[in-house]
């Protein structure tokens, strides 16, 4: 058996493949970016082909790259972008539409109807949900009804959904297996979280049949192999499957409830594992599946913030404040603080706690002495704000107050943003050395699956911290800065209903 474990790690903006060798150490990597088609200001699309093509490239890079042969690879975790729609043709194997990206408003308005029709409650029992134009299935049915023929092949059951790891998966195996896991099936708001089945009632409610789905199978297990024309004729298991948030969960080790992580990445999402319990929200959060391994599902509550690592992008590539993403923390050291300046990167409308798909961005608190750094520092403030929504909210369902923070993603490389998390949430934060968690969980997956890795207990021993950010803020100033950041938010809602 090989000896090597292949992550492929398909975000919402590029492709990456990292190929750990012993102890999970990581000894190739690639990354492609991608193309984002923005169709007008809140509708995201991705082409499935360009998906496929520069993950598979990335895969070919990282094996050339490391100078093994594939037959070297013991097994495959994949990990992904997660809700993220595409459909495609039994027959062909083609696409139908392009991938209809998570953060895609388009379906806002059907949403609303199905508020309005009072169903929000019974798909939160169910599903673990909050309606939201976020998740799979209105995006589904949005295919359905205006891609033209789409709605008759479905009926004949002529038509594949999945999220992306499934449309990875089905290429990878040469069309073999249409399978998903079961965290990426909790997104789709068509999946009981507490039978572990398609909901019947969902599917009508949605117009979905349920011949497009993919067969939902346990995060680390047999997943098929990778098809002989790929990996010059070999023949690798995949093994491991998880949303790229739940993958990052594993990858930190919170393998027991209590245990939080947040990813700094496009968007911010914080889960916490709650356990084999599945904790019900009061404030504004998801319900959601943090694995299915050994016969067990545990549970997590999961904050989504849709603009994080984005907003920053958006002061390089649309404001030209900064150069490069790294230059935002020398500018917001600059000045001693954001003299009163709020930004509300609602470029999408608001996630957790808020779920407003009518938000709109704003900068606030504007004076005569406004600099560029101001709007810089006010900017990353606003992810470390968001989080802190998210993690007080989390506190009050879970009933207990979080110590620390376990974090990942391009942004936490960020010293000024992490101290001034820790600071605004009064907690230890934690970053690891290795800061690529989601591969690094999918990598564990697969690696359960192949036996390379034992136990939980045993990936537990691998994990080694990097630094440790302590709180370091009096509660006046933290009070008043959470205050006006909430009247901040007040502004910023219902802004394009
Ligand atoms: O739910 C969406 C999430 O999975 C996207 O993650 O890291 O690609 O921004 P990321």
């Amino acid at each position: 058996m090989g000896r090597y474990i292949l992550a492929l790690d398909q975000g919402t903006s590029s492709s990456r493949a990292i190929l750990y060798g012993d102890s999970f150490t990581p000894v190739a990597s690639s990354q492609r970016e991608f193309k984002q088609h923005y169709l007008n200001d809140s509708w995201v699309e991705h082409d499935p082909r360009e998906i496929w093509e520069t993950q598979y490239q990335m895969a070919v890079a990282a094996i050339k790259n490391a100078g093994i042969s594939p037959r070297e690879i013991a097994s495959i975790g994949i990990t992904n972008q997660r809700e993220t729609t595409i459909i495609w043709d039994r027959n062909t194997g083609e696409p139908i539409y392009n991938a209809i990206v998570w953060m895609c408003r388009r379906t806002s308005d059907y949403c609303l109807t199905l508020k309005e029709q009072g169903w929000s409650e019974r798909i939160r029992k169910k599903t673990g949900l909050i309606i939201d134009a976020y998740f799979s299935a209105t995006k589904i049915h949005w295919i359905l009804e205006n891609v033209p023929g789409a709605r008759e092949k479905a009926q004949k059951g002529e038509l594949m959904f999945g999220t992306v790891d499934t449309w990875l998966l089905y290429k990878l195996t040469g069309g073999k297996v249409h399978a998903t896991d079961y965290t990426n099936a909790s997104r789709t708001m068509m999946f009981n979280i507490h039978t572990g089945e398609y909901d019947g009632e969902l599917l009508d409610l949605f117009e979905i049949p349920l011949s497009m789905l993919p067969e939902v199978r346990p995060s680390s297990g047999d997943f098929g192999k990778t098809d002989p024309s790929l990996f010059d004729g070999a023949e690798i298991p995949i093994g491991g499957i998880a949303g790229d948030q739940q993958s990052a969960l594993f990858g930190h080790g919170c393998f027991s409830d209590g245990m939080a992580k947040n990813t700094y990445g496009t968007g911010c999402f914080t889960l916490m594992n709650t356990g084999e319990n599945p904790v019900e929200s009061a404030h504004g959060l998801v319900t959601t599946i943090a694995a299915h391994l050994n016969g067990k599902t545990t549970y997590a509550l999961e904050g989504s913030v849709f603009n994080a690592g984005s907003s920053i992008k958006w002061l390089r590539d649309e404001m030209r404040l900064i150069e490069h993403a790294a230059d935002s923390e020398a500018a917001s050291l600059r000045v001693s603080d954001s003299d009163g300046v709020y930004v509300v990167p609602a470029f999408s409308g608001l996630g957790a706690p808020y779920w407003d798909m009518y938000a709109r961005g704003i900068i606030v608190g504007l004076t005569r002495n406004t600099n560029k750094n101001h709007i810089i520092r006010a900017t990353l403030e606003s992810i470390a704000f968001q989080t802190a929504d998210v993690l007080f909210a989390m506190e009050k369902d879970f009933g207990a107050p979080i110590k620390s923070l376990e974090v990942d993603g391009g942004a936490c490389a960020n010293n000024f943003l992490m101290q001034f998390q820790a600071d605004i949430l009064d907690c230890r934060v934690l970053r690891p050395r290795n800061i690529e968690v989601t591969a690094l969980g999918a990598a564990y997956l697969a690696g359960l699956s192949c036996g390379i890795a034992g136990s939980c207990d045993e990936l537990s021993s691998l994990i080694q911290m990097e630094r440790e950010f302590l709180p370091n803020m009096s509660q006046k100033r933290r009070e008043n800065l959470m205050r006006g950041w909430s009247k901040a938010v007040n502004r910023s809602q219902n802004w394009a209903e």
